[in-house]
């Protein structure tokens, strides 16, 4: 018998019955090693395929492969335990039809052992979800800002500036929660809108750059650790690692060129 006490991972039925409840936290993890420590703290851990400007330099996410998606899914799954694992399907993996998001889904599902996957898209998406969610893959919806359209919308500003834009974003996370999604993102809107949706919506919101009137929050974990060199303006900083790993790489630097560098007797603990 095992000595070690099990832990139960949340699902995405744990995660819709927190609608008004306890906040929801949640960040980003692409590896292994930080999937062990956030694991620690959140709900839910996303694959996000924000992986592709985070972890290759891409300008955007429209790059991003399922491939890419599944390989970091993995990682992330063996690097945690508890949290609800979510991962991003890319895009072009699941807009041309039903047929296509089933199948990428379900790869996803297969490949990683997660829990859920989330995908971009209101009304238009809502067939879709419907779709899988009757097939057996919980799906969290994403409204508002949808990064995956940056070809279309020209950029990456908040979405509902102008008041006329709030009712089709709310029909959105409308027709995202009716289609039977556990929970839906809200991106960068503002809070008015944010704290309307909330309101109005059944399942949780979780908001990125949306204001603490959601159900839960999600951040890039490298925007939030100060890792990344540009990040959104709502973004807080809750650490500063960027200028600590350049610091710790420079006193390397010196020591390797000063011949400082420790030998085997430091690095295996032996007596001089
Ligand atoms: O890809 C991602 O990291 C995301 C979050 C920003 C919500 O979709």
């Amino acid at each position: 018998m095992s000595v070690q006490a099990e832990v139960r991972r949340l699902t995405a039925p744990d995660i819709r019955a927190r609608k008004g409840g306890e906040p929801i936290v949640s960040l980003t993890s692409y590896h292994a090693h930080t999937a062990r420590l956030v694991d620690q703290h959140c709900d839910v851990i996303l694959v996000g395929d924000s992986l592709g400007m985070v972890m290759h330099g891409l300008e955007t996410t429209v790059p991003v492969t399922l491939d890419m998606m599944i390989l970091q899914g993995l990682a992330v799954m063996r690097g945690s335990r508890r949290a609800l694992v979510v991962v991003d399907l890319p895009f072009g993996s699941y807009e041309a039809s039903k047929e296509q998001a089933f199948a990428s889904a379900a790869r996803v599902l297969k490949e990683t052992g997660c829990g859920a996957i989330k995908l971009e898209g209101g009304k238009r998406m809502a067939d879709i979800i419907a779709f899988l969610v009757e097939r057996g893959i919980p799906v969290m919806g994403h409204v508002g800002l949808t990064p995956q359209a940056i070809n279309v919308l020209g950029s990456f500003r908040a979405q509902g500036r102008s008041e006329d834009e709030w009712d089709v974003i709310e029909a959105d996370a409308m027709a995202v929660a009716h289609a039977g999604a556990f929970s839906v993102v809200l991106e960068a809107i503002s809070e008015p809108l944010a704290r309307r949706i909330t309101a109005n919506v059944a399942i949780p919101t979780i908001g990125i750059g949306a204001s603490p009137a959601c159900d839960g929050q999600i951040l890039v974990l490298e925007d939030m650790l100060g890792l990344s060199p540009r990040v959104p303006k709502f973004v807080k900083r809750f650490a500063q690692l960027g200028p600590s790993i350049g610091e710790a790489i420079a006193a390397y630097a010196s020591e390797v060129k000063a011949r400082t560098f420790p030998g085997p007797e430091h690095t295996y603990g032996m007596k001089k």
